[in-house]
């Protein structure tokens, strides 16, 4: 399996452990202020889908990059 592959595999499932502590957040809100490590939950899946976010949004761009290089003038 190829890193690019592991990445995008790990941003899929990131993004559902984002969205269960969003949904978290507004089920703790219903029942009053929720607490501060609920509030604070989806920070952390946020900023792992950032960067894998972002590198997979350079994959394509990496790619053409080497390709160019490669063929001929
Ligand atoms: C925080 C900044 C984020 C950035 C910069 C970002 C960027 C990207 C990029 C560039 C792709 C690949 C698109 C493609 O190749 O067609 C992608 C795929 C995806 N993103 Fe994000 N994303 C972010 C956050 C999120 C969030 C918050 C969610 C959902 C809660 C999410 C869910 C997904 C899913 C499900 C895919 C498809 C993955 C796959 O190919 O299996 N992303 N994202």
């Amino acid at each position: 399996m190829s890193a690019s592959h592991l990445i995008r595999q790990s941003h899929r499932w990131v993004s559902m452990v984002f969205t269960l502590t969003v949904v978290a957040n507004f089920v703790a809100m219903i029942q009053g202020p929720p607490p501060a490590w609920i509030t604070y939950a989806p920070l952390l899946p946020l900023a792992l889908l950032l960067f894998s976010g972002l590198y997979l949004f350079a994959l394509p761009y990496v790619a053409k990059m080497r390709n160019g290089r490669r063929s001929p003038a």
